[in-house]
């Protein structure tokens, strides 16, 4: 119950990452959850599973594409009508897509900064509106190990997450004033997720010239401690963070990698 009583915002809960970070989030105890993405009908689902598995906890669901600044804005005027206050932002909404640079269109390389970076700014600036007045908050974005080292083939995915880690680093400074915690998760590969189960096992067998069944084990031998993150590492980081245990610590950039990096 490390977040009793807490209000949250999720971006990105409708799978993956964001859908275990809000079921945690429920089961430490938050009084509130706001779980936003674009994909509504498995967004209502994830929080009508919540909400009967956990009664205690207010859930509403909200469409909201992180790229579109008037979205995110009537997304947080939604939770102020709703909560009237805010103790949490996870932005977690991410997409990659991978290529070569000389293969990299404009509009794949501007949907990936859309989404990662502007959509992480939009949700910070929002989120932060609401916790100047509270003199409290914590903002916790899901960056990738690929904010802290170039990615092969991944020109810009990397270039939004390392963008990520200069927002947060320097908004962590522009918050602290106002008691507001800043930090950054960066998981290495989550590879039972539905972003490597249904694209990156396919995209990466392409980059890497290999059969799709040897991507696992490639990865994996990559790692230290010999296996792939699960949502549960990056859960106990975000739970830490978002947490009043870490309340000295802000602008931090975290791996959760098996000693990847
Ligand atoms: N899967 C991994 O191995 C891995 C590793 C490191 C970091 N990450 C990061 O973790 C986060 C979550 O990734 P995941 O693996 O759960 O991916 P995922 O694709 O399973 O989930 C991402 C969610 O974001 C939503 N989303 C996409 N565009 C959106 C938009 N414009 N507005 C609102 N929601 C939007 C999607 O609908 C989806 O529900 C991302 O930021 C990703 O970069 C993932």
């Amino acid at each position: 119950m490390r977040l009793a009583g807490k209000i949250a915002w999720i971006t990105g809960a409708a799978q993956g990452l964001g859908e275990a970070i809000a079921h945690r989030f429920a089961r430490e105890g938050c009084a509130g959850l706001a779980l936003c993405d674009i994909q509504t009908e498995k967004l209502h689902a994830v929080a009508n599973a919540i909400q009967h598995e956990h009664p205690q906890c207010q859930v509403l669901p909200l469409h909201c594409d992180v790229r579109d600044e008037a979205q995110v804005i009537h997304t947080a005027q939604q939770i102020a009508q709703r909560f009237g206050r805010l103790d949490i932002l996870v932005a977690n909404a991410g997409v990659i897509h991978s290529a070569e640079i000389t293969e990299m269109t404009l509009e794949q390389w501007q949907y990936q900064i859309d989404v990662n970076l502007t959509g992480y700014f939009l949700c910070a600036r929002e989120a932060a509106k609401l916790m100047k007045p509270q003199g409290s908050g914590v903002i916790v974005q899901i960056n990738s190990k690929s904010g802290l080292k170039g990615s092969y083939k991944n020109c810009a995915y990397a270039a939004s997450k390392f963008g990520g880690i200069g927002l947060t680093q320097s908004i962590a400074m522009d918050l602290a004033p106002y008691g507001i915690r800043v930090n950054a998760v960066c998981p290495g590969n989550l590879l039972d997720s539905p972003m490597w189960q249904e694209t990156l096992f396919e995209q990466y067998a392409r980059k890497w010239g290999l059969p799709q069944e040897a991507i696992r084990r490639y990865y994996e031998a990559q790692v230290p401690l010999g296996r792939g993150c699960t949502y549960d590492d990056v859960c106990n980081l975000v739970v830490f963070l978002a947490s009043d245990e870490a309340s000295y610590i802000t602008g931090e950039a975290y791996r959760v990698a098996g000693g990847q990096l």
